[in-house]
């Protein structure tokens, strides 16, 4: 039996842009924390950042890749030209959830007190993952959104919306 959404139920795609809002303020703090290293980092936007590349990042690539990616490929035209370009982004989540745990890991331990084993490093990983990342969300913003809100039916938002409240029952 399928459920009747609720009208107060949220739009999931403004759930996405949301995600994708707070990312481009997660970039500017990772620019933030690598330009002050290595003595001047504000210590609790390390351990906020850190827990954002740890949890809320492959939570999103979950419901982009479970979730929106297939519903928009299914309801896109042949014109839309879409395939390829979901497939590279697809392709960049997985680098950047290796890249995004590993920076995690060393922003935890300068969250907690410590000194970068590498400062030079740390830098040049965190410029490297801001920059690319800050790319993907503008492709995704500027071709992959608006094509969503144009094409998804509202039978396709409440499947995504069942998916992203699934992936979170999942990950909590
Ligand atoms: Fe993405
Ligand atoms: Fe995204």
């Amino acid at each position: 039996m399928s459920e009747k959404p609720s009208p107060l139920a949220r739009n999931p795609l403004d759930m996405i842009a949301g995600a994708h809002a707070v990312q481009v303020q997660m970039c500017d703090t990772m620019e933030r924390i690598a330009d002050g290293l290595p003595d001047e980092v504000d210590r609790r936007l390390c351990a906020e950042v850190a827990s954002c590349l740890q949890f809320d990042l492959p939570l999103h690539h979950h419901d982009e890749e479970e979730g929106l990616f297939p519903l928009l490929r299914a309801r896109a035209t042949p014109e839309d030209g879409v395939d390829k370009i979901l497939e590279r982004l697809a392709s960049e989540h997985e680098s950047d959830n290796d890249f995004a745990s590993e920076i995690a890991e060393a922003l935890e331990a300068l969250g907690q007190g410590g000194r970068p084993a590498n400062p030079e490093m740390l830098g040049y990983m965190l410029r490297g993952f801001f920059e690319r990342y800050r790319r993907h969300v503008h492709w995704e913003n500027q071709l992959v959104m608006p094509l969503a809100r144009l094409r998804l039916t509202q039978e396709d938002l409440n499947t995504l919306l069942a998916r992203m409240n699934e992936n979170r029952r999942q990950a909590s």
